[in-house]
């Protein structure tokens, strides 16, 4: 009996010191990270997400990361609500560029070229400076420990929840990239006047499918846009001089007011007039009545994919289903070709390498 317990003891504590180990090394890995990783439709396998990255990872090197994210973000955010909308973007054009590795921070170098001045993020990005305060705040609590590709993934949530929006539980442990892409940049991140098609193609590429396509362009009941990303829709759309024919007359004269024929190409809009700081499914009650911005949120309805439309209106009618499958995208979107283990670095300054 006295063995019998022993052996049981013993064994418990080989568990459990391999697991303090893990958690609190953020070199640790499994052996199994670092590739594309899923099926095909940006699933992995035991539907626990990410086989590198778990919620727990900084449970023992750095248990207080989340809190201190969050204290930068409520005070930033109650200064400015826009900036819970540029955070969570952030991340999105970090995961959309060759995979969850804080590469959308790093500034311009003798070895790279940023990706900051791609067309889509040129002039349009923000939330930098947040995500230095973060940075140098974590620096001071826990040296080199959280990388700047999770502080873009607890930000993306954090602002979320402070905006309205679920929560949902975030796996960690992805590390730094060493090099930025210009190229794919451009290449991947999904122009605003997109067709249905094309979206679809583009998050296909990310191993998500249509329903993370209408639950993560949800994003877009936050924030605002410049007149430069859908003035076409007003004035000409086809090239025939005409505006865009699913757009609602006075929502187009409303946001004409804003963004003349010529010139006020930096003034903005937001995305969901109806409540542009509050995280709720308004944005899609919007595109009900032709009232979605950018043509790439309108042709979620208009653009005669059966499955999308669908989805458009079953989360304009609950906004709980919305909730609900955006916090699931959003889990999976952050899983998106994570470096892990050895791979990467974790930067000491999100701006450049080390
Ligand atoms: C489906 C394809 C998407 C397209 C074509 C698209 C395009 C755009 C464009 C053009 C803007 C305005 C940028 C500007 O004028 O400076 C914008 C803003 C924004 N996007 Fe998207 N987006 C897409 C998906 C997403 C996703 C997946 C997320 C996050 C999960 C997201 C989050 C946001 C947010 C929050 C803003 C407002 C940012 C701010 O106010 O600073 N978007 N998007």
């Amino acid at each position: 009996m006295a063995s019998l317990l022993y052996t049981t003891f013993t064994v418990l504590m080989a568990i459990l010191s391999s697991s303090i180990v893990c958690f609190a090394f953020p070199g640790f890995s499994f052996g199994w990270g670092g590739g594309a990783g899923g099926d095909g439709d940006g699933s992995f396998g035991n539907g626990q997400g990410y086989p590198g990255l778990f919620p727990e990872f900084y449970s023992f090197s750095c248990p207080q990361a989340n809190d201190i994210v969050m204290s930068v973000l409520e005070r930033v955010i109650a200064k400015e609500p826009r900036m819970a909308a540029s955070l969570l973007r952030l991340h999105f054009h970090d995961c959309f560029v060759q995979g969850c590795d804080a590469s959308v921070l790093l500034d311009d170098n003798v070895m790279f070229a940023s990706e900051k001045n791609s067309g889509p993020n040129s002039n349009s990005i923000r939330g930098f400076e947040v995500i230095d305060e973060i940075k140098s705040k974590l620096e001071e609590a826990c040296p080199q420990t959280v990388s700047c590709a999770d502080i873009l993934a607890l930000a993306a949530r954090g602002s979320t929840v402070l905006s309205g929006g679920p929560n949902w539980e975030l796996p960690l442990g992805r590390r730094d990239a060493t090099q930025a892409s210009l190229s794919a940049s451009n290449k991947n991140l999904p122009p605003p006047n997109s067709t249905i098609q094309n979206l679809i193609k583009l998050f296909r590429r990310q191993g998500l499918n249509e329903v993370d396509l209408v639950s993560l362009s949800g994003a877009h009941t936050i924030g605002m846009a410049r007149c430069s990303a859908f003035k076409q829709r007003l004035y000409n759309q086809d090239g025939n001089d005409q505006p865009d024919s699913t757009l609602e007359i006075t929502y187009s004269n409303g946001l004409k007011t804003v963004c003349p024929k010529t010139g006020g190409d930096n003034n903005i809009s937001p995305l969901d007039f109806a409540s542009p700081s509050t995280f709720d499914n308004t944005y899609f009650k919007l595109i009900m009545f032709g009232k979605g911005l950018l043509t790439s949120d309108q042709v979620l309805l208009a653009g005669n994919v059966e499955e999308t439309m669908l989805l458009v209106k079953a989360y304009a009618e609950d906004y709980a289903l919305f909730f609900d499958q955006f916090a699931r995208s959003m889990v999976k979107m952050g899983n998106i070709n994570p470096l892990t283990g050895y791979q990467g670095e974790v930067r000491k300054n999100c701006r450049m390498p080390n």
